[in-house]
């Protein structure tokens, strides 16, 4: 099992004016999988404060798995893709790449999200935007690479070549 996080960014979610509809939509796909949310956290769209949870999660928890939900577009306080920049080593721009597409035939809104994905030590971190449509969306197309993304990342040795 993999631990993963979710961490839903939002403003008025963190103030409990909106029901977090977008988190739980991320634990609904994700059941039945073999990923464990260990971590769920909502935090205002503050650059600091999702920095620090994602450090906190992965640093401390040892999360392999960290799904961000919001704060990915242009409105001013818009600020995860920016936070993620800060505590990832490496992109993975394939994952965000791909859901910016899939997501183009749905919408040519998705071209506003600045979503990115990256490595922080042994773990991925996914952003996801921010309303349930979206993030069911996306979610769908990046699942079936997921397991795969992370047993590299966690140093499984095997040769991807052979049949
Ligand atoms: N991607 C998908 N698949 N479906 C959507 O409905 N909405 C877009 C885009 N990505 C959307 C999507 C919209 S309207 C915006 S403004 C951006 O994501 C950024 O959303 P966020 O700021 O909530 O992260």
């Amino acid at each position: 099992m993999f631990k993963t996080t979710i961490i839903t960014v939002s403003d008025r979610g963190y103030r409990g004016e909106r029901e977090d509809k977008s988190g739980q939509t991320i634990k609904e796909l994700l059941h039945g999988l073999d990923l464990e949310v260990i971590d769920y956290r909502i935090v205002p769209d503050e650059k600091d404060q999702v920095r620090d949870a994602l450090i906190d999660t992965i640093d401390n928890l040892g999360s392999d798995l960290v799904f961000t939900t919001g704060g990915t577009g242009l409105s001013p306080r818009d600020v995860t893709p920016d936070a993620t920049l800060d505590v990832i080593e490496k992109e993975v721009p394939g994952f965000a790449e791909v859901m910016r597409a899939e997501s183009l035939k749905k919408t040519p809104h998705a071209m506003i999200s600045r979503a990115l994905c990256g490595v922080r030590k042994s773990s991925l971190i996914v952003n996801l935007p921010g309303s349930p449509k979206a993030v069911a969306e996306c979610l769908a197309v990046i699942l079936p690479a997921l397991p795969h993304a992370l047993s590299k990342l966690k140093g499984d040795p095997s040769d991807c070549g052979t049949p």
